[in-house]
């Protein structure tokens, strides 16, 4: 691993049972759960447009209060760049390890670059499963300069063409907390976009692995491309439609759709009426998976606490102010332990 080859090297080389390395304590293993998929539809973004905007505004405040997780399909992301995206996450992975090395951290050209393996691997007790490469997005020249050539193209157009999505469910949101920001205020919530880029090889023993531990994203706000492989499974937090709190729901796959998930910084905003959730990835044994995630997160120097108008309502301040750098910060210094990283601006 700390050659660089990844956990895909590793498996290309020929693996018959899984490095003690990456078995899981028994508590965080995913077994393959054979009980109902709960199939949650997706919401046109389209409509958010015309005449059913309210309707479609209740769907989305309803899903980020219920699950933090939903699907939206008419997203205004070209259907044929979503395409592009997987082949060329495959294309950079299937590289020699040599050149994906060669973005590895101390190696890369770029600080805002990173090619590696599982999320903090010196914190871990287990390490996850997953390769991935990192793009932290500054301007158009450093991103052409600098992010690999099998995805910058793609992955800038991604970043673009998903701008008016990401204000627009953001915008949604904050106002159905009864809260009105200016124009400055949202920028700042996005102001720091990142792509990456995941790839989870095939694993000879999915029971004893993860791709993903349990975590919850620390931004504002997701979106994820997933191929058709499936895997990943959010916690519950409420009951719901016949549902448990506190049980696993796979996220299917829906062919044109994209995953969006609250993170963070938006349940701490609405005083923890949005959930951040709980989510991991499984691993498979006969198909490797990609999934290309755009994380939109605040300004580090911004002042994330939980907005003023929600606290009055709610009559208690579930969280304290932090400052987002070092939000950050602690985000990346300890391993994926559910939703824990919460506990900082507790
Ligand atoms: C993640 O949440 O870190 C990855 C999600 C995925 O690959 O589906
Ligand atoms: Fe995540």
């Amino acid at each position: 691993v700390r050659d660089g080859n990844g956990v895909k090297g590793m498996v290309d080389l020929g693996l018959s049972k899984v490095p003690e390395q990456y078995i899981q304590p028994p508590h965080e293993r995913i077994v393959k759960l054979n009980a109902s998929v709960h199939e949650l539809p997706p919401i046109d973004l389209s409509k958010l447009d015309g005449p059913d905007h309210d309707q479609v505004a209740n769907d989305i405040a309803n899903a980020a209060e219920v699950l933090g997780f939903f699907q939206v399909l008419n997203h205004g992301i070209p259907l044929e760049l979503l395409e592009s995206l997987k082949s060329s996450a495959n294309d950079f992975f299937g590289q020699a390890p040599e050149k994906k090395a060669a973005f590895q951290k101390g190696l890369s050209p770029s600080p805002h670059v990173k090619y590696g393996t599982s999320f903090v691997p010196e914190k871990e007790k287990a390490l996850e499963w997953k390769d991935y490469v990192s793009m932290v997005y500054t301007s158009d020249a450093d991103a052409l300069s600098y992010w690999p050539n099998e995805c910058k193209n793609v992955a800038l157009e991604y970043l673009k063409t998903s701008t008016d999505m990401v204000k627009k469910i953001v915008k949604v949101l904050i106002a159905k907390l009864g809260v009105t920001l200016e124009d400055s205020k949202f920028e700042a919530l996005i102001g720091l976009r990142m792509v990456n880029m995941n790839y989870y090889p095939t694993c000879p023993d999915p029971e004893l692995t993860v791709g993903v531990g349990r975590h919850s994203d620390m931004g504002t706000l997701t979106v994820l491309l997933q191929d058709g492989i499936g895997g990943l499974y959010v916690k519950l937090e409420e009951d719901m439609d016949g549902e448990k709190k506190g049980e696993w729901i796979e996220i299917t796959p829906v062919p044109g759709a994209l995953v969006i998930n609250i993170g963070d910084t938006l349940q701490i905003l609405s005083n923890g009426r949005y959930k951040s959730a709980e989510h991991r990835v499984r691993t498979t044994s006969s198909q490797s998976r990609v999934s290309v995630p755009i994380f939109s997160i605040p300004k580090p120097t911004e002042r994330i606490g939980p907005l003023p108008e929600v606290v009055e309502s709610d009559g208690v301040a579930r969280y304290r102010e932090v400052v987002f750098e070092d939000y950050m910060n602690n985000f990346f210094s300890n391993a994926h332990d559910g939703k824990k990283s919460l506990d900082y601006a507790t």
